[in-house]
């Protein structure tokens, strides 16, 4: 079931927004070499606690943690561990969601550690911009499907492949709500986009092939073929006016 939000109900979702987004920049300002991916986790937390939300990810389906730090090959769900240290050249995928006012504000971001190669850069520049491009894509009238078929157009077309086993959601009072948000598609075609729908695009794009695998701590997704990943992700309000990206500071 979609759950349409009014005007005031988005004004509400919006502060859980903002405080998602500001765990996310203070956690991804703090990625640097030497750095654990705990240490990652605990600045997301202290954020999300001292501005007084809940940490939606911690005890969700037993995750233990407020955010997900997946580096290099790892796609997504990366658990923090303080034995687990970010070096130079590394691409850190920060994800973070926070509840507040009883609305969850989701939201991920890849970020450099230190020098890192031009083809990883190139792979994070292209998952951001192809999360920008779906967002244009969300227009009310339009089909969830002008999403998916923006973001997996503009990231095959530049050589990189969209992950198929994850997807976008709608979000609310609920972190996953209806409906299913792919980053692939057919324009025209999936639920019709309305005015007060709200959904969390995340393009999850790898260098090479679309494969994942899980790891057997039951969260890590991996690349099949180890090449790296990048993860980007805004939750959007579909208005009368355009897409409002919710999750910006
Ligand atoms: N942000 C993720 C998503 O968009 C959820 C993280 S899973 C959790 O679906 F278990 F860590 F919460
Ligand atoms: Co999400």
């Amino acid at each position: 079931m979609i759950v349409l939000k009014t005007t005031r109900e988005l004004s509400l979702m919006k502060e859980a927004c903002v405080i998602a987004a500001g765990a996310l920049k203070a956690a991804g300002e703090a990625v640097e070499p030497g750095v654990s991916t705990a240490e990652i986790d605990r600045i997301a937390l202290d954020f999300i606690k001292k501005s007084g939300a809940i940490p939606t990810f911690k005890g969700y389906n037993g995750y233990p943690a407020a955010a997900c730090v997946s580096i290099n090959d790892e796609v997504i769900h990366g658990i923090p561990n303080k034995k687990r240290i970010i070096r130079a050249g590394d691409i850190v995928s920060i994800d973070v969601g926070a509840t507040f006012n009883g609305y969850v504000g989701d939201n991920a971001a890849t970020f450099a550690a230190g020098d890192i190669s031009p083809e990883a850069q190139r792979l994070c520049d292209v998952t951001r911009e192809s999360l920008y491009e779906g967002i244009k894509a969300a227009v009310a009238g339009g089909r969830i499907g002008d999403i998916g078929s923006t973001i997996q157009r503009y990231c095959e077309e530049r050589g990189f492949s969209v992950v198929r086993d994850f997807t976008g959601h709608g979000v609310g009072k609920q972190m996953h709500e209806d409906p299913s948000v792919p980053n692939f598609g057919t324009p025209g075609r999936g639920v019709r986009l309305l005015p007060g729908m709200t959904i969390a695009i995340e393009p999850m794009i790898n260098q090479g092939g679309a494969g994942i695998r899980q790891l057997p701590d039951g969260w890590t997704i991996k690349t099949r073929d180890g090449s790296l990943s990048a993860h980007f992700e805004h939750t959007v309000a579909i208005t009368t006016n355009g897409p409002v990206i919710l999750t910006k500071i």
